[in-house]
């Protein structure tokens, strides 16, 4: 489902980010990439997201990709609501929104919600594109610790039969949510 192959990645300053990485993940999966900040992990999601491109190596992702990323990239002239229909239908994106705690908060634009609700917006609009392969860069990063276990567990049910790719360097997130995790060095 996802195969990664002697992945390597360089910036344009020809800093190596990413060398000679390898590894596969499969459906059912909750694989987390776990390292210090500045090691890469955000670079590795959004090459297998296809938003950058590999030097060398080679990412097959078979199906649906999407992404939540570590700065939410909500659109601020929308409201929450807007923000999630996006990518899909107004009923669905109430459902996750309601169901992440805001069902109060539908008209509200990103500039009126707090760090954790905005968080919580970008995550239901990731969640409700139905991808097959999902990614959440650091998805639980300012939610308080009640919030992120429900929040972990609807994801992670919902997507029982899928891959989730996910970074973050606490070992309490990675104790709860993945199923397996690899160090990037
Ligand atoms: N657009 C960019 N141009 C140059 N260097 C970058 C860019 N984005 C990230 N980097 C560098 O690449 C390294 C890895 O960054 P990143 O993948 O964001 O790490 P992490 O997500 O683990 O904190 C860091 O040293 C960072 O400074
Ligand atoms: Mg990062």
């Amino acid at each position: 489902m996802l195969n990664v192959s002697n992945l390597s990645f360089s910036f344009d300053n020809g800093e190596r980010v990413i060398r000679d990485m390898s590894f596969t993940a499969g459906k059912g999966e909750r694989l987390c990439l776990s390292a210090a900040s500045g090691e890469g992990k955000t670079t590795v999601l959004k090459l297998i997201a296809g938003l950058l491109t590999a030097e060398s190596g080679k990412i097959e992702a078979s199906g649906k990709v999407g992404m939540s990323f570590q700065s939410d990239a909500l659109f601020p002239w929308q409201t929450a609501l807007q923000n999630v229909k996006n990518v899909c239908e107004e009923k669905t994106a109430a459902y996750w929104l309601d169901a992440f705690g805001l069902g109060s908060d539908f008209d509200k634009k990103p500039g009126e919600l707090s760090g954790g609700m905005r968080r919580r917006v970008s995550l239901a609009r990731a969640v409700a594109f139905e991808p097959d392969i999902l990614l959440l860069d650091e998805p639980f990063n300012g939610l308080d610790s009640e919030c992120k276990e429900k929040i972990m567990a609807l994801i992670a049910g919902h997507f029982s039969s899928r891959l989730i790719v996910f970074t973050t360097h606490d070992k309490s997130e990675q104790d709860s949510f993945a199923t397996r995790v690899i160090e990037l060095s």
